[in-house]
């Protein structure tokens, strides 16, 4: 008997950029950075090391450490990022961004999120680093969320636009800003209002997953990230934006490697590791949405005008199948097991290699 044919359907798209991506350092590096450089041109490389990655230099020796582990043969590079602190140097970042090595600088607030210790307190601190920044043409990605105690966690995002992302960019209108991660209607507003100058990466576990899934029928640690999901509207909210073919939303996946035994934990990690199966989970979803269409501008267009470079010239190719794709299997490093993000709903599309 002749096997059914199970491809009904594929989609070529230049190939995709990652515009909020963590590779980590050491084995973990050596495991994650392939996935992304087999996929993906280019990724903006997240700068939350321990110790951070705050200067010129070290951003070299990182990236540096990056080539070192993508396979020969892949088209992939990785474009970098300096974590902003209240001692950057504002004449070392500009040096930095001016020679091409650095592409633009992360805000944590301290406290906010996996390795943000050496984030920035008082924001006011910083204010010349932000003013340097506008003159130079860099973009500020931010971490939208305060770190008061008294700010449930739910509501961490919106206080941040009000209380700091705001007021920053009326003191320095020039200032072009990325919310990273934007996870609720009150983000996708304020970007959608205020553009050209403000984008937002949206992820790709944030157009899947809502607050239930973390926590309904028991607790799911696999599915902690931050910011942390958001009600239901606020997803359907961040579908919309990111079908709407509007160019101030592009993909950051956001895909946090952690091991299983630190995401399994009394106090589990936050950061969800999706590079592997985040194209096929978007292609699945923008058809739910009848929006494939869409997908090109999303993954491979409104980020690289957004930040100045051409798209790249190479492809993907995605193809529709009648069965559906298994999650990935979970990766096995040098220091334990990586779960890969699994969607909770079928996936019909694959990468094809
Ligand atoms: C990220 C990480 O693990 O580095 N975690 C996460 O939940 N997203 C940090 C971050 O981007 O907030
Ligand atoms: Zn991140």
């Amino acid at each position: 008997m002749t096997p059914t044919p199970t491809s009904t359907k594929t989609l070529t798209l230049p190939r995709p950029d990652d515009w909020h991506l963590h590779l980590r350092d050491g084995d973990m590096l050596d495991v994650v950075t392939p996935e992304t450089a087999a996929q993906f041109g280019r990724a903006l490389i997240m700068p939350n090391l321990v110790p951070p990655v705050v200067s010129g230099a070290e951003a070299e020796a990182y990236r540096s450490r990056i080539m070192a582990a993508v396979p020969v043969g892949l088209d992939f590079t990785p474009m970098m990022t300096l974590y902003l602190t209240e001692t950057t140097d504002a004449d070392d970042l500009v040096a930095a961004a001016q020679s091409g090595l650095v592409t633009a600088v992360k805000l944590y607030p301290a406290g906010a999120t996996t390795n943000s210790a050496s984030g920035v307190r008082d924001i006011d601190k910083v204010m010349p680093v932000l003013e340097a920044m506008a003159d130079a043409g860099v973009p500020l990605c931010v971490h939208g969320e305060v770190t008061d105690p008294q700010v449930d966690i739910f509501d961490r995002e919106a206080v941040f636009i009000e209380r700091v992302l705001d007021p920053v960019r009326r003191r320095i209108p020039r200032l072009r800003v990325v919310m990273e991660h934007v996870t609720t209607s009150d983000g996708i507003d304020y970007v959608r209002d205020g553009g050209p100058d403000i984008a937002a990466t949206i992820t790709t576990h944030h157009l899947f997953i809502n607050r239930n899934h973390i926590l309904a029928g028991g607790i799911r640690p696999h599915y902690y990230c931050l910011p942390v999901a958001k009600r239901e509207t606020h997803r359907i909210a961040l579908v919309e934006a990111a079908t709407s073919g509007l160019p101030g939303f592009f993909l950051g996946t956001d895909s946090a490697p952690h091991l299983d035994s630190a995401k399994l934990a009394e106090c589990g990690c936050a950061g969800i590791y999706t590079a592997p199966n985040t194209l096929a989970c978007l292609a699945q979803m923008f058809e739910q949405h009848d929006a494939l269409a869409k997908l090109e501008g999303f993954v491979s267009g409104h980020g690289a005008a957004f930040y100045g470079v051409p798209v790249n010239a190479g492809t993907v190719m995605l193809e529709r199948v009648d069965t559906p794709q298994p999650v990935p299997a979970p990766r096995s490093t040098p220091e334990g097991m990586l779960t890969v993000f699994d969607p909770g709903v079928p996936i019909h599309w694959r990468v094809r290699t």
